[in-house]
């Protein structure tokens, strides 16, 4: 099962299996959010762009869509830290926020945005993930929504990449980041 990373990534999550997914975690934010007035969506860049573009057109509550990148402290300068490299350009005071991201791994990406967000002072504060890595967990997150649990494997795809590659193949697929290709 040695794939390199310039062969077709092994499928772990098929297309069909993440639109059911999205769907079903779209109903279930549309429930919790009936009656409260506009969702912010705040999606996390650059990985998010995909799941949010599909979660935002499923829901049916009224929704506004803002963006967030952070970057990591290149050659582990500051251990396991993150910065905020592009804001948000509305304000989130008095706005129920959903932080919109495709995988939480150490969770301190998830960790910092919220912690961050909260002194902003939302009406409210969730977050959605698409896929959470089971065991990697470095620090308590809070996670509101999850489409799914995997090992911990490179995945790409649907947003995902390994090192710019595989963002936008439809699907969840595994590469061995080992083997270059
Ligand atoms: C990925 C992903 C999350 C973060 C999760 O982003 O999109 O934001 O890592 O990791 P953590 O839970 O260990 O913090 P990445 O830094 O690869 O940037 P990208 O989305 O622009 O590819």
């Amino acid at each position: 099962m040695s794939e390199t990373s310039s062969q077709q990534p092994r499928v772990l999550i098929p297309e069909a299996q993440i639109e059911r997914r999205v769907r079903e975690l779209a109903a279930q934010i549309d429930r919790d959010y009936q009656g409260k007035g506009s969702l912010m969506l705040v999606g996390v860049l650059k990985g998010a762009f995909v799941f949010l573009a599909d979660l935002a057109r499923r829901l049916t509550v009224p929704r506004e869509i803002e963006f967030m990148a952070l970057s990591s402290y290149p050659d582990g300068s500051v251990s396991g830290a993150v910065r905020l490299v592009m804001d948000v350009r509305r304000s989130v005071e008095r706005k129920h926020v959903l932080v919109v991201e495709d995988i939480v791994d150490t969770g301190r990406t998830l960790h910092y945005l919220i912690e961050l967000l909260k002194t902003r002072e939302p009406a409210s504060i969730r977050s959605c993930a698409l896929v959470r890595k089971e065991g990697r967990h470095e620090v308590e997150v809070q996670l509101d929504y999850v489409g799914f649990d995997i090992p911990d494997v490179w995945v790409v795809g649907y947003g995902l990449d390994y090192a710019e590659r595989w963002r936008t193949l439809p699907y969840i697929g595994v590469v061995d980041p080992t083997e270059d290709g």
